[in-house]
């Protein structure tokens, strides 16, 4: 869609989720927007949606984060970026309710990226509480990733269930008889961008496993002339440098719609993916599967 350079901010709950969930999306889009108009920069607006997002419990980012295979473990991923230079993330951060305010802490220090142990380190020193708590439909969930886990379809397209118990790296060993993400892309009146996601990462995965989402031109991309956020399965859009490829196609001069259009174009049909990207004048969302999302433009 078209539109004079307003301030505006797109979201996204996950391509795989379900269009119920846009209620959620309109909602982060909203509470971005209004910090936005309320004085913010393009990065306290896209910060703003995304810990809406996290806090929302529906999507895998974090309060609704999956579990790991232990069934009791949560690693989460989170990054945000704009067009000023502000760039950090954290990547399998444990035990904090919100992983994207931790990344954006993170581009305040003389780092880009912490990971594991270091990074929730580095949010108790930063003030962030511990959090561990898992809610009935996170447990829901894990119990039924483990039942599809023991029959013969794969959990993951092209992977075999047997993969994970062979490379098993929990503490707690377990024998099998037998992902996605959310994301924030925003521009304020003055013409900056900015983007932010965070997830619980992919289900099923090895404790450890880190996707898309907090690598730079893989899951995010800001720059002069736009920014964009992806969701699916990272280890498919890392191969493509998704987020900076369609940000090139835009910076080009391709039209928004286009390039959102393309960049899902580049993954193969059973893989889920979903992007997310605005520039000056437009803004556009496409996924080959159903994807929670919403737009909303200042007046
Ligand atoms: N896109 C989320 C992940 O693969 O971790």
């Amino acid at each position: 869609m078209t539109q004079e350079m307003k301030a505006t901010v797109v979201t996204h709950g996950g391509a795989g989720g379900s269009r119920d969930q846009d209620d959620g999306c309109q909602f982060a889009a909203r509470t971005g927007l209004d910090r936005v108009a309320g004085g913010g920069s393009a990065l306290d607006g896209a910060v703003a949606a995304c810990v809406a997002l996290e806090d929302d419990g529906r999507y895998n980012a974090g309060s609704g984060s999956v579990l790991c295979l232990d069934g009791r473990t949560v690693e989460m991923d989170a990054a945000v970026m704009d067009s000023q230079g502000t760039l950090g993330a954290v990547a399998c951060i444990q035990r904090v309710k919100n992983p994207v305010l931790v990344a954006q802490a993170v581009s305040r220090t003389p780092h880009w990226l912490l990971a594991g142990e270091g990074a929730e380190r580095f949010a108790r020193t930063a003030g962030f509480p511990l959090y561990h708590e898992i809610s009935e439909r996170q447990r829901a969930k894990h119990l039924k990733l483990m039942a599809t886990l023991g029959g013969k379809e794969p959990a993951t397209p092209g992977v075999a269930n047997r993969a994970f118990a062979d490379y098993w790296n929990y503490d707690t060993p377990r024998e099998f008889t037998p992902c996605d993400t959310v994301g924030a892309v925003a521009r304020d009146a003055a013409g900056n961008f900015a983007v932010a996601c965070s997830t619980g990462g992919s289900a099923p995965s090895l404790l450890g496993r880190v996707g898309d989402t907090p690598i730079i031109g893989s899951g995010f991309y800001a720059g002069a002339e736009g920014a964009v956020a992806v969701t699916g399965i990272g280890e498919h859009i890392v191969r493509h440098l998704l987020a900076y490829t369609v940000y090139g196609w835009i910076a080009g001069g391709m039209p928004v719609e286009e390039a959102v259009r393309r960049g899902v174009a580049l993954l193969p049909k059973e893989i889920d993916v979903g992007v997310i990207a605005v520039n000056r004048t437009e803004a556009a969302m496409d996924s080959n599967r159903e994807m929670p999302c919403a737009q909303v433009l200042h007046d």
